[in-house]
């Protein structure tokens, strides 16, 4: 199999260092983009140690660092193949208390690091004729989650943009899918209240977190060279705490 390079958004947090992790392992030079916060980069070295995974920093709502990180990543590696944006935070708390900041702080990174992204990297999927974009949204896009009016919606605007950009590269051998992650065990769902987190876990079918590399496979599985008709889509792995078809 040819030898892809992928490129991971928030590459360093929690769901981030897995998916990286699974693509090395799957055989792709991979590329994790991040703000460089020293413990989580020391602990992603640690993480990552022996496989063909880098570092870059990188400010996704800082658009022209994007598009400059898009072209070095291509000159140093000869391609981008796979993209996949995991960046995301969250500034939860109800829409009456919710300041303009909070709001532009999650729609900047959640949704405009994936515009600033995908922009760039898109030119050269469609020129090389491959690519493969992973956009990691979240249960909470397709339910609505209850002080995440942000979050929320932030996380149903990728999909709108995945069906969007799926059609317009359709035909290029580009294909652009969602995953919609529930409760993992991640430093964001760690931060919950511990009392709202154990209602939400009792409420989940399977009776637990996710685990990260439970996201990961599935991306995997998305950017595998064998995916080629699946574009368009949303691949919920929520352990059964949202069903719908
Ligand atoms: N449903 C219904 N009512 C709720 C509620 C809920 N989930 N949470 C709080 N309330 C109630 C409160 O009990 C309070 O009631 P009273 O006024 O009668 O006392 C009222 O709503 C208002 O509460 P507050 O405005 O004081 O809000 P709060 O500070 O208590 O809590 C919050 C707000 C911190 C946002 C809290 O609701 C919360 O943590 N919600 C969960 C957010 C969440 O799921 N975040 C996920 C983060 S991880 C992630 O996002 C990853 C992913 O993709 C899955």
């Amino acid at each position: 199999m040819k030898r892809r390079v992928a490129v991971v958004s928030g590459g360093i947090g929690g769901l981030g260092t897995a998916i990286c992790i699974d693509l090395a392992q799957a055989g792709c030079a991979v590329v994790a983009l991040d703000l460089p916060r020293a413990e989580a980069v020391d602990r992603f070295a640690v993480a990552t140690a022996g496989l063909d995974i880098g570092f870059q920093p990188l400010d996704v709502t800082d658009t022209d660092a994007c598009s400059d990180c898009v072209q070095s990543i291509q000159a140093s590696h000869g391609a981008l193949d796979i993209l996949v944006n995991a960046a995301g935070i969250t500034r939860d708390t109800t829409l009456r208390k919710m300041e303009r900041a909070q709001w532009d702080a999650v729609l900047e990174v959640n949704l405009g690091g994936v515009f600033n992204l995908c922009q760039p990297a898109i030119e050269g999927m469609v020129a090389r004729g491959f690519g493969r974009i992973v956009n990691i949204s979240s249960v909470n896009g397709q339910t609505g989650q209850f002080g995440q009016a942000n979050y929320s919606a932030a996380k149903a605007g990728m999909h709108g943009f995945t069906m969007a950009l799926a059609r317009e590269v359709a035909r290029k051998g580009v294909t652009v899918n969602s995953i919609s992650p529930g409760y993992c065990e991640t430093a964001m769902v760690r931060a919950m209240p511990d009392d709202i987190r154990a209602g939400i876990v009792d409420k989940v079918p399977v009776g637990r977190l996710g685990r990260p590399e439970e996201i990961a496979r599935v991306v995997r599985f998305l950017a595998a060279e064998d995916a080629g008709f699946i574009t368009g889509a949303n691949i919920p792995v929520n352990g059964g705490l949202y069903m719908s078809f």
